[in-house]
């Protein structure tokens, strides 16, 4: 008869091959159950990583090396997303925070925001996604929601709720203001509507929060980075040189010491442009390969390319997204490249399951 040690120990000889640990170490082994076959589950830190099959499979090379080389094997794979958070902070029900910034304007970020968020709901997380471009807010237009968020009383205080849009929870000043009127907006008032979208809001349980940034390195960066305990920064860039140039700058300012948060990596949107009608062309518009230079000079991890698809503008420009089209792959890709980004970060600082 096998036993629950024997097997333990030969899944103790496989490795997270981003979290540079033993999956036993890790706690990613549940469920262990022996008789005619064994079966578990594979508790990932992500919800659809790139490393699954590599993972499952290296469990069962090492199973049959190990254990028993005739024995069926079965292996569950759910996950669990990391965060290294505690439920007193501020976004208690919170476990990761990520911010999509830029140096440049009209780079792509809210696009990206929106893509990434989707694309996380997708892979069955639950996700938030808060419109801090205060002063020109365009989460209104990309997710086609024009009402105002309802108001409810918990423990006594008024809190805002999120209104739901594909599933992803969204707030925007955009919600409370008419598009046409001009948000004019000191300092100060930037960091109470801060604290109100943080404070006050009835986010609950969420796998991801997804701020999306004005461009630049001003007011609105600040207060964030004071007032919301960030799990790290997405860089948007497009490859040609201004646009590069102010992306080192956005990198730098969240590099200053009294700032200091993680940069989780680089997209360059705009990439190239693939005319429909000659599938296999690709114009490089904005130059080539200018955001993975960026990623590789500033030691930051590259997440990948989007290219400039018109679909994709006229998609965001409607709120009309179609997660199962073509056209969104390659948002998909990237956020599972995100995710996986955010787990290796929360296993730097030690990880904890909530
Ligand atoms: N990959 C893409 N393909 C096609 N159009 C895109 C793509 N990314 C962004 N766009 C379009 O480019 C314009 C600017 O994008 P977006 O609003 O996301 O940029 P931004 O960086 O958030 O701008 P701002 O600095 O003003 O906040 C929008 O019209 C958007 O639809
Ligand atoms: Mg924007």
């Amino acid at each position: 008869m096998i036993s629950n040690e024997q097997v333990l120990k030969a899944l103790s000889h496989v490795d997270d091959p981003d979290l540079k640990k033993d999956l036993v170490t890790l706690g990613m082994i549940e469920n262990l159950q022996i008789d005619e076959s064994i079966r578990f589950d594979l508790v990932l830190t992500t919800p659809a990583c790139p490393m699954k099959d590599m993972m499952v499979n290296a469990c069962k090379n090492a199973i049959r090396l190990m254990v028993d080389a005739a024995i069926p094997v079965e292996i569950h794979t759910t996950s669990r997303v990391s965060t290294t958070r505690t439920p007193d902070e501020v976004l208690r029900g919170v476990k990761n925070i990520i911010a999509v910034a830029s140096g440049k304007g009209g780079v792509g970020k809210s696009t990206v925001s929106a893509g990434l968020a989707l694309a996380l709901q997708q892979m069955g997380a639950a996700v938030g996604l808060l419109d801090a471009d205060i002063y020109g807010p365009s989460i209104p237009t990309i997710f086609g929601v024009h009402e105002s968020p309802e108001m409810k009383t918990i423990d006594g205080r008024q809190v805002m709720i999120p209104i739901e849009k594909f599933g992803i929870r969204l707030l925007s000043i955009g919600f409370m203001t008419p598009p046409e009127q001009a948000i004019v907006w000191r300092g100060p008032m930037i960091a109470s509507a801060f604290r109100q979208f943080v404070n006050d809001t009835d986010w609950g349980d969420l796998d991801y929060l997804i701020i999306d940034l004005p461009p630049g390195t001003g007011d609105v960066q600040l207060s964030l980075a004071q007032i919301v305990p960030l799990t790290g920064l997405v860089i948007v860039t497009t490859p040609q040189e201004v646009a590069i140039a102010d992306a080192r700058r956005a990198v730098s300012m969240f590099r200053i010491p009294a700032i200091s948060k993680p940069i989780l990596g680089v997209v360059e949107n705009m990439a190239w442009f693939e005319p429909p009608d000659m599938p296999g062309k690709k114009y490089f518009i904005f130059g080539e390969g200018g955001g993975k230079r960026l990623a590789e000079e500033q030691q930051v991890p590259y997440l990948g390319a989007l290219p400039l698809t018109e679909s994709v503008r006229v998609r965001a420009d409607k709120g009309s997204w179609d997660a199962t089209a073509p056209d969104f792959q390659p948002f998909m890709v990237l956020a599972a490249e995100v995710a996986r980004q955010v787990s290796i970060e929360n296993s730097h600082k030690s990880a904890k399951f909530v």
